[in-house]
C-alpha cells in the first residue's frame, strides 16, 4: 500500500519532509523494473512570514499528498512553491496543490518548467509564475533563497535551490535513487549500504543518457562553493542526507564517471540451448582463477533479469563480458535490447570481451563487435564459434579471458 511519512528535519528552520512510499510501481517512465520501489520527497519549509513548498508528488498520490500537507499547514498560507523540475513525479500534484491554495502561492521555477507546467498543466498553474534565471537570489521569509540551473539533471528545465543562511540544497533527482528506505535520512550506515545499490541503478536509468552532465553540473555546484558548505542535500527520492551530505554528490561523480570496483567484471549473456553456457562456465573458471569477482546476469527459458538492474551494475565494473548466441541472423533479442541501452545509458571506457556461440552461421560476435567499436567501451576480442565448444574453443577463450584482465591491470 502507497504510504506517507511526514517528518521534521530540523527546527531551525522549520523543516519537514512529506514522502510519499510508492511501492505499487512496477515500472517506472513505464521502463525501468523497480519492485524495490520508489519515494517521491517533497519539503515545506515555514519562515516567519513565509511557507515555502519544494516541489508536490505524482498526480495519482495528489489526495494522499494533501492530506498529510494539511497535518503541517493550511494549503492556503503556502506563499511559494519551488518547482526545481517537472517531470509528473515530482509536479503532477501541483494543479491540486494549487486549488487549494486558491492559487495564492508564487510558482518559482526556469523558463523552461514554466513552458512545461502550462504544456502539462494548463495555464491556471503558470498564472502566478515567477521564472529564475542561474544564479538569481530571491528573499523569503528573511532568507536568501539562490536558484542554481543544473541542465539534464534530469532534464532541461531543472534547477536546484540553495537556502544561503541555513546551507541547505534541494536537489530535486541529483542525489536521488530507487527504492524506499526505511529511514527518512542517512543517520543508519546499514540502510545508507542497502540504499546506494538502488541509487546506481536510478542514475544509470533515468539520468544515464547525460551522464556527463553529472560530472560537469555537480562540478558547477562545487566550484559555487556549495557542497562543501552543505548542512544537508534533501533530494527528491530517497535518502534525505541530513547527516553526510557531499558523500551522495561524490557517489553520483563515481557513478557519472564510471570509477569500477576493483576486480568487479560484469557477465551478461543468453542461452538457449545451453551453448553460450558452456562457454560461459568457462570463462566464468578463467576469470576466477585471476582473482576476479563475476557479477553474471544471463537470460535463458528459465529466467530473464531486469534490464534496469543490469544497466546499475555497468558503471562499477571493471571490465564486461557479453555472450550471445546468433538468432535468426541478428543478436539474440535480449542481448540485442540489453546492449542497446547499456550503449545509450552507461557508454563508459571499459573493456569489453564478446563470446558468441551459433549453429550454421555466426552473426551476433559480429554484430556486437560493430556497436561496441563505434561506442567508448574497449574491444578487447570477440570469441565465436559453431555449437558446443571444442578443446581449440576452449583454450581461445581462456586466453581472451587473460587479454581482458591484463587490460584491467
Ligand atoms: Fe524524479 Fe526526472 O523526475
Amino acid at each position: 500500500m502507497v504510504n506517507a511519512r511526514v517528518e521534521r528535519l530540523c527546527t531551525d528552520p522549520e523543516l519537514y519532509i512529506i514522502r510519499i512510499d510508492d511501492d505499487e510501481i512496477k515500472y517506472f517512465e513505464a521502463a525501468w523494473y523497480i519492485p524495490e520501489g520508489i519515494t517521491y520527497n517533497a519539503y515545506l519549509m515555514k519562515l516567519k512570514d513565509a511557507v515555502v513548498l519544494f516541489d508536490t508528488t505524482k498526480a495519482d498520490y495528489a489526495n494522499l499528498f494533501l492530506e498529510k500537507l494539511r497535518e503541517l499547514v493550511n494549503p492556503e498560507e503556502i506563499t511559494h512553491i519551488i518547482v526545481h523540475h517537472t517531470e509528473p513525479d515530482h509536479s503532477g500534484a501541483l494543479p491540486k496543490v494549487l486549488e487549494a491554495n486558491n492559487y495564492k502561492a508564487q510558482v518559482i521555477g526556469t523558463a523552461f518548467a514554466r513552458n512545461l507546467l502550462e504544456g502539462f498543466y494548463g495555464k491556471d498553474v503558470v498564472k502566478n509564475f515567477k521564472v529564475v534565471k542561474d544564479g538569481e537570489e530571491m528573499s523569503i521569509g528573511g532568507k536568501t533563497f539562490r536558484f542554481i540551473t543544473v541542465p539534464w539533471l534530469h532534464w532541461p528545465d531543472t534547477m536546484i535551490t540553495y537556502v544561503v543562511e541555513d546551507r541547505l540544497i534541494f536537489s530535486c533527482d541529483a542525489g536521488g535513487g530507487y527504492s524506499i528506505p526505511e529511514t527518512i535520512d542517512d543517520s543508519d550506515e546499514e540502510v545508507v549500504q542497502r540504499y546506494l545499490p538502488h541509487v546506481a541503478k536510478y542514475i544509470v536509468t533515468v539520468i544515464g543518457h547525460y551522464h556527463k552532465y553529472i560530472v560537469q553540473n555537480i562540478k558547477k555546484l562545487k566550484n559555487l562553493g556549495i557542497v562543501d558548505n552543505a548542512r544537508m542535500i534533501l533530494p527528491g527520492h530517497g535518502i534525505a542526507w541530513c547527516h553526510n551530505p557531499r558523500r551522495i554528490f561524490e557517489f553520483y561523480e563515481r557513478v557519472g564517471a564510471g570509477v569500477p570496483e576493483k576486480d568487479k567484471v560484469l557477465v551478461i549473456y543468453d542461452s538457449m540451448y545451453g551453448f553460450v553456457e558452456r562457454r560461459m562456465e568457462i570463462v566464468l573458471d578463467e576469470l576466477r582463477k585471476l582473482g576476479k569477482k563475476p557479477v553474471v546476469y544471463r537470460f535463458t527459458d528459465r529466467e530473464a533479469p531486469a534490464v534496469s538492474d543490469i544497466l546499475g551494475e555497468v558503471p562499477s565494473a571493471e571490465a564486461i563480458i557479453i555472450g550471445a548466441s546468433t538468432f535468426e541472423a541478428e543478436i539474440h533479442p535480449r542481448i540485442r535490447y540489453t546492449l542497446f541501452e547499456i550503449l545509450d545509458k552507461a557508454n563508459y571506457e571499459k573493456p569489453v570481451l564478446i563470446v558468441g556461440a551459433f549453429g550454421w552461421g555466426g552473426v551476433a560476435g559480429r554484430k556486437i563487435e560493430t556497436l561496441i567499436t563505434r561506442s567508448k567501451f574497449d574491444h578487447v576480442a570477440t570469441v565465436e564459434s559453431k555449437g558446443m565448444p571444442t578443446e581449440e574453443d576452449e583454450a581461445k577463450l581462456r586466453e581472451a579471458v587473460r587479454k581482458l584482465v591484463e587490460w584491467t591491470s
